[in-house]
């Protein structure tokens, strides 16, 4: 039961660790602390109770790999979220999301072949399917080319897993989140974003505390009911539980395919004026925010189908838009009270 997660300190695997510990999982973190804090283990360990294991690596560095490998010799379970993901950062430096995004993957499989573990789940995104016409978006949706090259890279790693289950005994599901927002009921963990953010989420509980000025709604001329873009907001507690169902789906062998893919959405979609209106009934505060020009590369609307998920994976979500709200609040106002201390 000894499942090994990369990435773990960050946002996702966070609160994906805790969910395994809670399943009774045994978790061993690897994550290099670029974009997470040390301190996320002692959060974690006050959530679950359980301190999960944590080895500071890099997964370029393929030293430190075999290292870690060595020192769990009985890790039977995958879940692999390192990776750089800021679109705009990655369109000025791909070639540092290529060598880490791909480079990563790459010596992590070349791990599992060596000590033959099997089970795999990949951190895959909504990106991939760009601007579609048919929603809610099923699976089955042809991805397109990507609009960046962060997109770019989960479009070649869910191939080159594709390539590598053909050729060995690996069994992978990648699971294509949609919009994750929120944080844990605990505000334990949370996001923590570095600098101005460019998701919506995090700019709203900034813009509500005082260290934003205003939130910027980027466009209300688009062809949807109020103008503003449509997305499918995923609570992060919801999406970190899809990973251990991955998991037991993988471990439970009844699989047909060794390499598939399920949506991780709520299946509804929401305006950026509706997830405004929720946080401002959840938290009371009023939203200094101004209606600007489109952003540039946004499509206009995307929401999921989970059916997949729901009828193979037995996952749904649970938490609502209000939820995502609340629990994004309270963290950013743990953060506040952090930093005055
Ligand atoms: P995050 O930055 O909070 O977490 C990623 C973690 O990986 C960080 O703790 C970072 O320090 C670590 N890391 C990065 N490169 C590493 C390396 N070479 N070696 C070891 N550790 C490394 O990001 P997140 O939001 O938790 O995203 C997790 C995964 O989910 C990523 O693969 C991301 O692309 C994917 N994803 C995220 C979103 C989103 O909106 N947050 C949406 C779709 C997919
Ligand atoms: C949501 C909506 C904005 C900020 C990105 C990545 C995607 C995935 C998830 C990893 C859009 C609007 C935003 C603001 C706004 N990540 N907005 N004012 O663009 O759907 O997806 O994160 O895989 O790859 O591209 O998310 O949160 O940036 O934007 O009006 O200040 O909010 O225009 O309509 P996005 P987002």
């Amino acid at each position: 039961m000894k499942v090994l997660i990369t990435g773990g300190t960050g946002y996702i695997g966070s609160h994906t660790v805790v969910e395994f510990q809670q399943a009774g999982y045994e978790v061993i973190i690897v994550d290099n602390l670029e974009n997470s804090q040390p301190d996320v283990v002692d959060h974690i360990e006050k959530i679950s109770g359980i301190r999960p294991h944590f080895e500071i690596a890099d997964l370029r560095d393929k030293q430190a790999l075999i290292s870690v490998f060595e020192m769990y010799p009985d890790i039977k379970h995958v879940v692999h979220f390192a990776a750089y993901k800021a679109v705009g950062e990655s369109v000025q430096h791909p070639l540092k999301y290529y060598e880490n995004n791909i480079g990563g993957t790459i010596n992590l499989l070349e791990m599992l072949q060596y000590h033959h573990i099997n089970n795999f789940v990949f951190s895959s995104s909504c990106t991939v399917y760009g601007e579609v016409n048919n929603l809610p978006v099923t699976e089955e949706t042809p991805s397109v080319k990507a609009m960046s090259p962060y997109g770019n890279t989960k479009k070649i790693c869910e191939e080159l897993l594709m390539d590598q289950c053909n050729a060995s005994n690996l069994r992978v599901v990648s699971l294509r989140y949609f919009n994750p927002v929120g944080a844990h009921d605990s505000a334990l963990i949370g996001e923590l974003p570095v600098g101005v953010p460019n998701n919506l989420a995090p700019f709203i509980t900034q813009t509500a505390i005082g260290k934003r000025l205003s939130l910027t709604v980027h466009g209300n001329d688009y062809p949807t009911p109020d103008g503003t873009c449509i997305r499918d907001y995923i609570h992060v507690v919801d999406l970190a539980k899809a990973h251990v169902k991955a998991i037991q789906y993988l471990q439970n062998k009844n699989h047909t395919q060794n390499y598939s893919v399920f949506n991780i959405g709520t299946g509804k979609g929401n305006s950026v004026l509706e997830v405004i209106h929720a946080f401002e009934k959840v938290s009371g505060v009023k939203l200094n925010y101004k209606i600007g020009s489109r952003r540039e590369g946004d499509v206009v609307q995307i929401y999921a189908s989970c059916d997949k998920a729901t009828n193979i994976l037995g996952w749904k979500a649970e938490r609502s838009l209000e939820n995502c709200m609340e629990s994004a609040w309270k963290w950013e106002k743990h953060l506040n009270d952090v930093m005055i201390r």
